[in-house]
């Protein structure tokens, strides 16, 4: 009798271990099941575009002041991409200077009934930039993905930086998702969505089999990467040279049409001075920059020769309207102010360029830039990810 009693425990067991009891994952945590990195708001216009890349598909919506501003293309919400971008006016964002994302995390998207994990909330401080002077900017140009070394660079202002901005040339290229995702960790690793990020792309940025889709995943006005912004009194334009040697060069392979891009760049920039009242000419309007991976001039041995009619066309419109007092560069992976009439200059460059990046090659050796801005000058600091200064410069206002 015994051993029937221990025969039957065994092949209960046995059948127990057959046949797990399933396993039920409980719901995702938000933001840390879901969200890759904190969100970055990105300035655009006269809006943020509040981005968050996720890793598991999701529903994100914002709140602010009670408003809710949603994910979503014609009535439909998005979950297919990788990341999640609300547009937001930034007039509601200034005043509210918090807000909230709301997540429901897909368990089944379906034609009826689609099934969700319950409503998440976190709630993440904002700090628009409200002040006139001593203004705090990090450039970070050409970080080729060195990731923590930039970072560790952007930490020089510590919790006064007021505006990031990344300045192109993020990756190396762009031949997967994991290239764009090195936006996100930089930009999400020293704001944590706590105040703007300006972002515009460089020539690296337009090569590989993402290159095609980045429009999806960073900061665009109506899909392109030139557009103007307002922070506070600062007006800028953001201008994208595409790439640095002409269409036909054999290293694209015929996959880059960028002399139609600069074209419609230009009627662009036409259409924003004809607008000046509302751009560079409003009244609160202190500081007007250009924003733009390639200094278009020409350097020592590396010559900028291409498309030179209409960065001259660029450079005159830029000088004789906009009246810019800073343009803020990178590409050339060099540290220093060029000056109109410098021997560089062979366009008539609109004001001072301050060309802002060196990677190294170690990923623990990159240099980026300080910019402090005050109403008669701007005070750059070349600052290693080591925090040393490797090089300074004023520039007073005209
Ligand atoms: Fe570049």
């Amino acid at each position: 009798m015994k051993k029937v009693i221990c025969l039957v425990i065994c092949l209960i067991s046995l059948c127990h271990a057959q046949e797990p009891a399933a396993q039920q994952p409980g719901p995702k945590k938000f933001p840390e099941d879901v969200l890759q990195t904190p969100p970055v708001v990105f300035a655009v216009g006269h809006d943020y575009q509040i981005m968050v890349p996720v890793v598991t598909e999701a529903m994100i919506s914002c709140e602010i002041n009670g408003k809710t501003y949603y994910d979503a293309n014609n009535g439909v919400i998005n979950t297919a991409t990788r990341v999640r971008r609300m547009t937001v006016p930034q007039a509601e964002l200034n005043a509210a200077k918090e807000y909230t994302l709301c997540c429901r995390v897909v368990k089944k998207r379906a034609e009826y009934y689609t099934k969700t994990e319950p409503l998440q909330k976190k709630t993440y401080a904002f700090r628009p930039l409200e002040k006139t002077e001593n203004i705090k900017i990090f450039m970070l140009p050409d970080t080729h993905d060195h990731v923590k070394a930039s970072i560790a660079a952007a930490q020089y202002f510590g919790k006064e930086l007021d505006l990031l901005i990344l300045n192109g040339d993020i990756s190396e290229g762009l031949s997967g998702y994991n290239n764009i995702a090195q936006i996100y960790k930089i930009a999400g690793g020293v704001t944590n969505g706590e105040i703007p990020v300006v972002y515009a792309r460089g020539n690296h940025e337009l090569r590989g089999a993402m290159a095609e889709q980045l429009p999806l995943y960073a900061p665009v006005r109506d899909g392109y990467f030139y557009y103007t912004f307002r922070l506070g009194p600062v007006w800028g334009i953001v201008l994208d040279c595409g790439e640095d040697k002409d269409d036909g060069h054999a290293e694209y392979g015929h996959a880059v049409a960028c002399h139609d891009f600069r074209v419609k760049e230009t009627d662009y920039l036409k259409r924003v001075i004809a607008n000046a009242a509302n751009e560079y000419d409003a009244a609160d309007v202190k500081y007007r920059l250009i924003v733009c991976h390639v200094p278009f001039m020409h350097i020592n041995n590396k010559p900028f020769d291409i498309e030179l009619d209409i960065y001259r066309e660029w450079c005159k419109l830029l000088r004789e309207n906009v009246k810019p007092q800073l343009m803020l560069c990178g590409h050339f992976h060099t540290i220093r102010v060029v000056r109109p009439g410098h021997a560089w200059d062979n366009l008539g460059e609109p004001c001072p360029v301050v060309i802002g990046s060196r990677p190294g090659g170690s990923m623990d050796d990159y240099t980026g830039t300080a910019i402090e801005l005050s109403a008669r000058k701007a005070a750059i600091h070349f600052v290693h990810s080591t925090l040393k200064i490797n090089g300074e410069d004023v520039i007073e206002f005209k």
